[in-house]
């Protein structure tokens, strides 16, 4: 499996208001704990303010991929699909979770939830906010990872990670 660590941090020059990508990283993931490591990989390096923006079919593994940032951050609590609750915060790691799912909703129903005060971290404590159904999005961060999944064969996935306007410090892929 290629793993990375990514620090996903805010450009200090101005940047425009549509988010260049930097590069598509494609990572191999064997099975579902395949996934999971990814994900603490990602829990374990990302910093305060940092967006994931998930997509992927049903099933793709996005909810998987949050469990594995959830332990990465050393939340103990089991992280759940927020497919009915929208959100769900989880404050007992290294930084606050916020886990959204937005399949339920329309883009206009997105609109109307300000999201930005989660990336903004003005009303509540920065920490890293997760998004499944990044699609139903009629809006973006300006900074964010971009995670897609998509599916190889039953127990197989593919994730493509995409930096907007984030600064990727250290990468490791093994095999
Ligand atoms: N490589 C894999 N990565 C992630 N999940 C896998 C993998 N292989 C099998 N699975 C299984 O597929 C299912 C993925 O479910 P999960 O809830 O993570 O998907 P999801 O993308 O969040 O779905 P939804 O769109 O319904 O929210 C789990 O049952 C998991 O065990
Ligand atoms: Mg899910």
């Amino acid at each position: 499996m290629s793993t990375a660590i990514t620090y996903c941090l805010k450009l200090l020059t101005p940047v425009s208001h549509l988010p260049s990508p930097n590069f598509t990283m494609k990572i191999f993931l064997a099975d579902a704990e395949a996934t999971l490591r990814l994900g603490i990989t990602l829990g374990e390096s990302l910093s305060a303010g940092s967006v994931i923006l998930l997509e992927g079919d049903l099933g793709a593994g996005k909810t998987t991929l949050v469990q594995g940032i959830g332990k990465g951050l050393g939340i103990t609590e089991l992280v759940v699909s927020p497919t009915f609750t929208l959100i769900n915060e989880y404050t007992e790691g290294r930084l606050p979770l916020y886990h959204l799912d937005l399949y339920r909703l329309e883009p206009p129903e997105v609109a109307a939830l300000n999201l930005e005060t989660y990336w903004e971290g003005i009303e509540v404590i920065p920490g890293i906010v997760a998004i499944e159904w990044a699609e139903r999005m009629p809006y973006k961060p300006d900074s964010y990872l971009s995670i897609n999944l998509t599916y190889e064969h039953e127990v197989t996935r593919q994730a493509e990670i995409t930096p907007f306007n984030c600064a990727i410090s250290e990468a490791i892929a093994s095999t």
